[in-house]
C-alpha cells in the first residue's frame, strides 16, 4: 500500500484546479444569452417591485389588495383585509415589514441561486466557462452562510400563502361586502395564489422536509406518497418561480391600475 490516491488525479498528486487551457472557454453557442436574459428580467422585477413597495400608496381597490403589501399589518394600510397589529410612521409603507419574506425565500432558493450566481456573480457564467474569481468558498462561511436559513424562509412563505389565498376568496365579494361577486382580479388573485403554492410546494427544502431523513420509504407510506407528488413538482421548480415571480408583478399591476381609475375591473357576475 502506497497511500491514498486522489481520485481523478491518478498519480497521488492534487488534481489541477482546471485544465491547463489557455482560452477562458471553448464553447462556440452564445451561451451568454441566459445569464443576460436571467439578469434583464430580475433586474426589472427588483426595479419595479421595489418602487410599488416603496410607494406606499395604490395598492387596495375594493376588494382586491396586491401581494406586495399583504398581510397588511399596520393601522395606517388602505382597506381592511388583515388585522393591524401597529401604528407604523406613515412615511414607512406597509410592505416594507413583510418584505423580508418573499425576499428571504427568492433570495435563498435554490433555483434562484443557481440564477443569479451564474448572471450577477459570474461564477461561473455558464457550464464549461470559466469564472473571474480566484477562490471558491462556497455557501459554508459568511455571507453565503446565510443561505441555509432556507428552509426556514419557506416555513413562513407559507403561511403567507395560506393569507394570499384568503385575499383571492375575499375577491368573492363586491365593494359592499356582499358575496357572490366575480371580476377579472379575483381570478388574477386565485392565479397568482395558486401559482405560488405550486412553487413553495416544488421547492427542494419541502421535498426534503417531506421525506428526507427516511431510512425506509416502506415504513412512511404517507410520506412516501406525499414526497412522490412533491418531487413531480419538483422538476418543474425553475418553471413556477419565473411563472410566480410574473404573476406577483401582474397582480400588483392590476390593483395599481385599479386604484389609479386606469382601467375598471372586468365584471362576471
Ligand atoms: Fe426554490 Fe425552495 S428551492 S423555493
Amino acid at each position: 500500500r502506497t497511500g491514498a490516491v486522489t481520485p481523478g488525479s491518478g498519480n497521488g498528486s492534487p488534481p489541477p484546479r482546471r485544465a491547463a487551457i489557455a482560452a477562458r472557454h471553448l464553447r462556440t453557442d452564445r451561451w451568454w444569452i441566459q445569464p443576460l436574459v436571467t439578469m434583464t428580467v430580475l433586474l426589472a422585477f427588483v426595479v419595479y417591485s421595489s418602487f410599488r413597495a416603496f410607494q406606499n400608496a395604490y395598492y387596495f381597490a375594493e376588494p382586491y389588495i396586491s401581494p406586495f403589501y399583504s398581510p397588511c399589518i399596520t393601522t395606517g394600510c388602505e382597506g381592511d383585509t388583515f388585522p393591524e397589529f401597529f401604528t407604523g410612521p406613515s412615511f414607512i409603507s406597509p410592505a416594507i415589514y413583510i418584505l423580508i419574506i418573499p425576499l428571504g425565500l427568492r433570495a435563498t432558493c435554490y433555483y434562484y441561486r443557481k440564477a443569479y450566481y451564474r448572471s450577477f456573480w459570474l461564477s461561473p457564467p455558464a457550464c464549461a466557462v470559466g469564472e473571474p474569481h480566484r477562490r471558491y468558498t462556497g455557501e459554508s462561511r459568511p455571507p453565503l452562510l446565510v443561505q441555509n436559513l432556507h428552509r426556514y424562509a419557506l416555513y413562513a412563505a407559507l403561511v403567507f400563502n395560506v393569507i394570499l389565498t384568503y385575499d383571492a376568496v375575499l375577491g368573492f365579494r363586491d365593494e359592499t361586502g356582499e358575496w357572490g361577486h366575480m371580476g377579472l382580479g379575483t381570478l388574477v388573485l386565485l392565479a397568482n395564489a395558486a401559482l405560488l403554492w405550486l412553487y413553495s410546494l416544488s421547492c427542494h427544502s419541502c421535498r426534503h422536509i417531506v421525506g428526507g431523513r427516511l431510512n425506509h420509504f416502506s415504513k412512511h407510506p404517507l410520506r412516501y406518497k406525499a414526497w412522490t407528488q412533491i418531487s413531480r413538482l419538483n422538476a418543474m421548480h425553475a418553471k413556477f418561480a419565473w411563472l410566480s415571480l410574473f404573476s406577483v408583478a401582474i397582480a400588483d399591476a392590476y390593483v395599481f391600475l385599479l386604484a389609479t381609475g386606469t382601467i375598471s375591473d372586468l365584471r362576471f357576475f
